[in-house]
């Protein structure tokens, strides 16, 4: 069967509704950010699901966010560490004000720390502020092009049994990895490259929405 645009379009809408099923906080995010004026780039609810069950998995300690947005995946992700915290790296101060109301009215406020600011300066602190090892889950969503960055100043802080998940790894809303020439492509592409041949880890990418890599330290 030949997969045409209008059948992956159908693919995904499949998904999302048969695996997306969200609770009224969840289920308004989308319709609050939009008249928010934020843009609509969240992961959808089945890839929620999705952070959720593998963040449960884990010891569940720890999680970094980098790419807060609205809150949408950080709620399910924190919900996926009921016992531990997530810190979630937002820039954009609209985003995160707009988040943190969303973290409070979902009952996850207790659970997340937001840090301001670029994600590459504020990963190198805590780089210096957690001990190596102790990241049980790390999501990267934000700048495509410094995701190979970003796993150099992850790398270290991963548990043994811990995940990285990162979206966008096959193409966001202007490209797709068919396009090998554009930068977020380019960047995506070494991100994949790098797990897959790191000792270390078993790393295998999904095509969900727009594809997500799943890594996981050895233990
Ligand atoms: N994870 C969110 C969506 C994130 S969209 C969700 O699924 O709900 C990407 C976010 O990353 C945007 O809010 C953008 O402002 C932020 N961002 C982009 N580049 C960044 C950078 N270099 N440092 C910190 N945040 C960044
Ligand atoms: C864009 C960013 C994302 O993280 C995403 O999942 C889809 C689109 C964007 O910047 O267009
Ligand atoms: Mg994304």
């Amino acid at each position: 069967m030949e997969m045409t645009p209008d059948r992956w379009t159908y693919t995904c809408r499949y998904l999302e509704e048969t695996f997306g099923r969200s609770d009224r906080h969840l289920l308004g995010l989308r319709d609050r950010a939009l008249a928010a004026g934020l843009p609509d780039i969240a992961v959808t609810a089945d890839v929620g699901r999705l952070l959720h069950l593998l963040a449960s998995t884990t010891a569940g300690r720890l999680g970094i966010e980098v790419g807060t947005l609205g809150g949408f995946s950080g709620i399910w992700i924190a919900r996926g560490l009921p016992r531990g915290r997530l810190i979630t790296i937002e820039r954009d101060d609209k985003h995160a004000d707009f988040a943190l109301a969303q973290f409070e009215g979902a009952g996850v406020a207790g659970q997340i720390e937001l840090r301001r600011g670029a994600a590459l300066p504020v990963l190198e602190a805590l780089g210096h502020e957690l001990s190596p090892g102790t990241v049980d889950f790390a999501f990267l969503d934000a700048d495509k092009v410094e995701y190979p960055a970003y796993w150099a100043l992850l790398r270290p802080l991963i548990a043994k049994g811990g995940l990285l998940v990162a979206d966008n790894v096959l193409g966001s809303g202007s490209w797709w990895v068919d396009q090998v020439d554009h930068p977020a492509r380019k960047a995506t592409d070494t991100l994949n490259r790098t797990l897959a041949e790191d000792p270390e880890f078993d790393a295998v990418a999904v095509p969900l929405r727009e594809g997500l890599l799943i890594a996981r330290r050895r233990d």
